[in-house]
């Protein structure tokens, strides 16, 4: 079976989380490697007070794909995607993609204009995933610096900012 099978033989729920998903999601989060765990706490609260501008993909039962974001607080206008991570068995299907699209496509985030993401310059596969969305969106990604190795205590990769946008409600497939 190839990953392009799997789409179409199980289905796959994409939704806003509740907290009964963090610790599935604290676990999925941890079985990526590349990504800084955060506390369960923190998930909690993703998946409670920041829930609308969070998705999760579910598969009979199981946690397979989750994004996390906020609005920023002084810049409603512009969504900050946190972390997308991706079950090993889902990559490539262009779940990372429908998940943010399911974000943006509330009602309540109907006045997100802009997206911005931080990546480490070594993660060439969430480049790539941010660059088809901004193809998907029909509009621009470009990269600003951000975060230095010098602003972390432990060692820790630069973090660039990359911007998205604009974003035009009518164009999110
Ligand atoms: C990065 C990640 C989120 C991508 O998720 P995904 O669902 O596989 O991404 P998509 O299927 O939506 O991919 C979109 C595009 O990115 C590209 N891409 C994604 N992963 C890639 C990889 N490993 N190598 C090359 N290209 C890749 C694909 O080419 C695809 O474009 P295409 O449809 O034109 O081929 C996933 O690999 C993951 O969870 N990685 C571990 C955690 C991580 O690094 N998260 C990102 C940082 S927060």
């Amino acid at each position: 079976m190839t990953k392009g099978d799997i789409l179409y033989e199980k289905k796959i729920y994409i939704r806003k989380p509740t907290k009964e998903y963090s610790k599935q999601v604290f676990r999925l989060i941890k079985e990526c490697e590349n990504l800084d765990l955060n506390s369960e706490y923190l998930y909690l609260l993703q998946n409670t007070h920041f829930k609308e501008s969070c998705s999760i993909a579910v598969c009979e039962n199981r946690v397979v794909g989750f994004v996390s974001g906020y609005k920023l607080p002084n810049e409603p206008e512009i969504l900050f995607i946190w972390q997308v991570a991706i079950n090993e068995e889902f990559r490539g299907i262009g779940l990372a993609n429908k998940l943010i699209s399911n974000t943006l496509k509330r009602k309540l985030n109907s006045g997100i204009t802009r997206i911005h993401t931080t990546v480490s310059p070594d993660n060439k596969s969430s480049i790539k995933m941010f660059t088809k969305l901004a193809k998907n969106l029909d509009t621009k990604i470009i990269a600003k610096k951000f975060f230095k190795k010098e602003d972390f205590i432990n060692s820790h990769e630069e973090e660039v900012l990359y911007e998205i946008g604009p974003i035009k409600q009518k164009e999110l497939k």
